[in-house]
């Protein structure tokens, strides 16, 4: 996995509890190899620090484009690279971060209140959501201006 300059060290899953984390992080999942291939299992509450409530996927992403663009105000979620690769910029309000998903034993823990845009998506990449919450639009900030003023900066 590539890291951009101030990416944080990757915590083994199941190596925290269920409290609310406030900072991003990246989760290695286990990989279960065999001469048959590879298998990563994902528990909620387990592998991640939430009851998973909905997954979701973007696929067929055009050449060029950028999805998300939001913030969440209670979702926490997961990001997994399932196939190909791409990059997700986290903010939250006072400092941005890039990270770089391209495996998918590696998750990126995105808590609530962290605006994100998902760029750089390789041909045939996949991007697998796990997310605590059902699909509520009155949970998303979908104005970059409307959250800064949400976290205080204004
Ligand atoms: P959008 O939030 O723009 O996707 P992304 O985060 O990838 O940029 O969602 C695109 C459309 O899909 C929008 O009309 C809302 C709808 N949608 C659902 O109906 N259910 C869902 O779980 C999600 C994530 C989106």
């Amino acid at each position: 996995m590539q890291l951009s300059g101030d990416q944080e060290p990757v915590l083994e899953s199941r190596g925290f509890g269920m409290e609310k984390m406030t900072q991003p992080y990246l989760i290695e999942f286990r990989d279960i190899l065999d001469h048959r291939g590879a298998l990563t299992p994902i528990e909620a509450e387990k592998d991640v620090p939430f009851a998973i409530r909905r997954i979701y996927y973007i696929y067929d992403v055009s050449h060029g484009a950028v999805r998300a663009g939001h913030s969440h105000k209670e979702l926490q979620q997961v990001l997994i690279a399932l196939s190909g690769s791409f990059n997700v910029h986290l903010d939250d309000g006072y400092a941005r971060q890039t990270f770089m998903l391209n495996r998918p034993n590696i998750g990126l823990y995105v808590p609530q209140m962290t605006w994100r845009d998902i760029d750089n998506f390789s041909g045939g990449a996949v991007c697998l959501s796990l997310a605590s919450q059902h699909y509520e639009e009155s949970d998303y900030y979908r104005d970059y201006e409307s959250f800064i003023r949400a976290v205080g900066r204004r």
